[in-house]
């Protein structure tokens, strides 16, 4: 899926609105496929965000990627001072398409953004004191992955919330990073569907433009069949 489809397909939800586009294509989509839809809007939470700091093994950005959406978060958040992130194809399994991926070019700017729209971020470290079954999930959480080889920046500790280890009870001194993802997302998301009460969490309109750009993104040729359906 080559950004440039999927950058149509958000002019196009602009241009035509939400609604409009679902109605267009709902016949072209089985029942199951609109059901499948919906079942994973509804279990979409917006209130824990994958943060990832100078990535540069491929495999990880793709298992990161895979992780973040099969564990139904909506955001992966990508600080690439260093390293550029780029993940390889096979292994993301075509997740990448489901999930907002934001890139930032440093982490101080980056991890402001989230904190200004009322997000904790959380910083992890086998060297942390804290573990990450502390953290207070009861407002929304982003937690932060460090580089393969150094581990978050100094700068990105330093602006981050507090910084937490998952516990290790072997002889090895870190987890892979990807596998510390799977473990601290899948624990976070876990305890933050139980604070909420609910599996999901996504609100009414990004609930609607999402429906959209699923919808266009099962259509094959789905430009033109807008273009002759809505214009
Ligand atoms: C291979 S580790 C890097 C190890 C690096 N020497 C350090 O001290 O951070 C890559 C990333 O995985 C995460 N990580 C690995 N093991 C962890 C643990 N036990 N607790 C918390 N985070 C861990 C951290 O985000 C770390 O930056």
């Amino acid at each position: 899926m080559s950004g440039s489809h999927q950058d149509a397909i958000e002019r196009a939800i602009e241009k035509y609105g939400p609604e409009a586009i679902c109605e267009a294509l709902a016949s072209m989509l089985s029942v199951e496929r609109i059901a499948r839809i919906d079942s994973v809007l509804d279990a979409r939470l917006t209130s824990v965000i994958t943060v990832v700091e100078d990535t540069y093994d491929p495999h990880n950005a793709a298992a990161t990627i895979r992780t973040t959406e099969a564990l139904g978060l909506g955001e992966l958040h990508v600080i690439e001072a260093n390293e550029r992130f780029h993940a390889t194809a096979g292994i993301t399994r075509g997740s990448h398409k489901w999930i907002d991926l934001v890139r930032h070019a440093e982490p101080v700017a980056a991890i402001a953004s989230l904190q200004a729209r009322g997000f904790r971020v959380i910083a992890t470290s086998p060297a942390a004191t804290a573990s990450i079954d502390d953290i207070d999930v009861h407002t929304p959480i982003a937690i932060a992955f460090g580089n393969e080889h150094a581990g978050l920046t100094p700068q990105a500790i330093g602006a981050c919330d507090g910084a937490v280890r998952v516990p290790m009870y072997g002889f090895s001194e870190s987890f892979n990073l990807s596998v510390t993802v799977a473990l601290a997302m899948s624990r976070i998301a876990g305890r933050r569907r139980d604070v909420i009460g609910a599996v999901g969490d996504l609100p009414p309109d990004r609930r609607r433009h999402l429906r959209a750009r699923w919808f266009a993104l099962k259509v094959r040729g789905v430009i033109g069949v807008l273009e002759r359906r809505l214009s």
